[in-house]
């Protein structure tokens, strides 16, 4: 009888119940698919005694993910531990050393160790395959590696955290400001207990960096991504950007400029009408412009048990097919050094938007200061606090009022230096609100 496929599952939360499950449910469709059956020959969790959900008690079971590594018997290693460090990265050492197989869907790990268990990898002949590390059940990866690869890719953006983009839609819809959305996503299991990784860029940023080294070929360099959260964005930036025709989205951004590639994560306004504008919940988008190719945009589910399972049982049985090539688009060993492009450089049209001190004349103060720094304006717009406050009449003279900029395009560093003149200039009350357009 043919030998089955042997799955060493390390990991058995979300992602692992759902791996197991389409193995129980699909195993006769996959086995036709690759030619044998297909079954799990040993698991590994933290704490053997927990109720999953589902029932691992039947299968072999081995006292931490490094042993099972290490000792199992099995074709393909499944790490599904997370964490950039530690366990994971341990046992998948151990993994690719004795020349197996590794199915992950761990960004974190990938982007700070991308390179080097690469290297490992195509030195003992394994696969190393990570689909469900990038935007979940979205087959960018592959799309990156194969269907693309004639391309010289130009830029890759998208909405790569779900947790963001399901709070800015529920900003949108409901008027409410960032902290009541948050309280209510963590109560609806949207975001976690902790969300600093979600809400701060940091998830979308590991993402960016996988794509990066895919669409360019460069070394992963998870620390030149520039990053920034969703913290700061407000009711009013929601309200001002839609009545001017936007939405605001965490998009990551990796593009190659004259200055070297740009990686960046950020909110960013995007035409309401665009299709990444209608992208909504937690629903993800990756976007990648090629030369030949023009525009390509892959929507689907960035996360859940079932999305992101699929995208790693796909990889399972790649690993039956073709194995052992460039885990990236280019070998380990030619993934090239680049230069990190200054955001400083970064040329674009920005919003901004400033709580003024009403006096006669700030207006005009804050025009000048822009056109010194060469800033050409496509609007601007004063809007009183009851108007703030979903009211359209005009509050009375005296108000507090704050300003909403659109600049053509400048640079970032036009604008920041722009911004510290007025702040200089006493005219303004607390922070500018800054957020960059995203050119489509
Ligand atoms: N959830 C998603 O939608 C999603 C989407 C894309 C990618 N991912 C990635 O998939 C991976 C798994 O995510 P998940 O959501 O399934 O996580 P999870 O629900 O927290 O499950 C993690 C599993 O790993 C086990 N584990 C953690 N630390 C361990 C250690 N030191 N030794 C042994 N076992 C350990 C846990 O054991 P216990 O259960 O005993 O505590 C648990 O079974 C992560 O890399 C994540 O970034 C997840």
């Amino acid at each position: 009888m043919t030998e089955p496929l042997k799955i060493g599952l390390a990991g058995l939360g979300t992602v692992g119940r759902g791996v197991a499950r389409i193995i129980e449910n699909n195993g006769s469709e996959i086995a036709r698919k690759i030619g044998r059956p297909i079954e799990i020959a040993a698991v590994t969790a933290r704490d053997r005694n927990k109720d999953r959900g589902y029932d691992f008690s039947p299968f072999p079971w081995f006292e931490t993910p490094a042993e099972l590594a290490e000792k199992a018997d099995y074709d393909v290693f499944v790490e599904l531990v997370g964490g950039e460090e530690g366990a994971a990265l341990e046992a998948t050492r151990i993994a690719l050393k004795r020349g197996k197989h590794v199915v992950t869907a761990n960004k974190a790990m990938l982007a700070l160790h991308g390179q080097e268990l690469a290297l490992l990898a195509e030195q003992n002949k394994a696969g190393l395959l990570f689909e469900a590390a990038v935007a979940g059940g979205i087959p960018i990866v592959k799309s990156l590696k194969e269907s693309l690869s004639g391309n010289r890719i130009e830029r890759i953006y998208g909405i790569l955290n779900g947790t963001c983009n399901y709070m800015l839609t529920r900003m949108q819809n409901e008027g409410k400001d960032f902290a009541e959305i948050l309280k209510a996503a963590q109560e609806e299991g949207y975001a976690e207990a902790d969300p600093s990784f979600d809400i701060g860029g940091i998830d979308a940023a590991h993402k960016l960096a996988l794509l990066t080294t895919l669409g360019f070929g460069t070394v992963t360099s998870f620390d030149d991504v520039y990053v920034e959260g969703i913290e700061n964005i407000t009711p009013e930036d929601i309200r001002a950007s839609d009545e001017l025709g936007y939405r605001i989205k965490l998009l990551g951004v990796a593009v190659k400029t004259e200055d070297g590639i740009e990686q960046r994560v950020h909110p960013a306004l995007v035409p309401k009408d665009s299709a990444i504008g209608e992208v909504s919940g937690v629903t993800n988008c990756v976007c990648v412009d090629g030369d030949f190719i023009g525009s390509v945009m892959l929507i689907g589910p960035g996360a859940g048990e079932g999305a992101t399972a699929s995208s790693v049982v796909g990889d399972i049985i790649d690993t039956t097919r073709q194995c052992g090539d460039a885990v990236f688009t280019l070998p380990a060993s030619e993934l090239a050094p680049y230069n990190r492009a200054p955001l400083r450089a970064h040329e674009g049209g920005y919003y901004v938007r400033l709580q003024l001190h009403d006096r006669p004349g700030t207006f005009a103060a804050i025009a000048t200061r822009m056109a010194e720094y060469g800033i050409s304006l496509e609007s601007i717009v004063q809007r009183h606090s009851d108007h703030i406050a979903g009211d359209s009449s005009k509050g009375s003279e005296g108000d507090p009022a704050q300003v909403v900029i659109i600049t053509y395009q400048t640079t970032e560093q036009a604008v920041s230096e722009a911004l510290r003149e007025i702040e200089k200039d006493g005219h303004i009350a607390g922070q500018p609100n800054m957020i960059r357009i995203e050119r489509l």
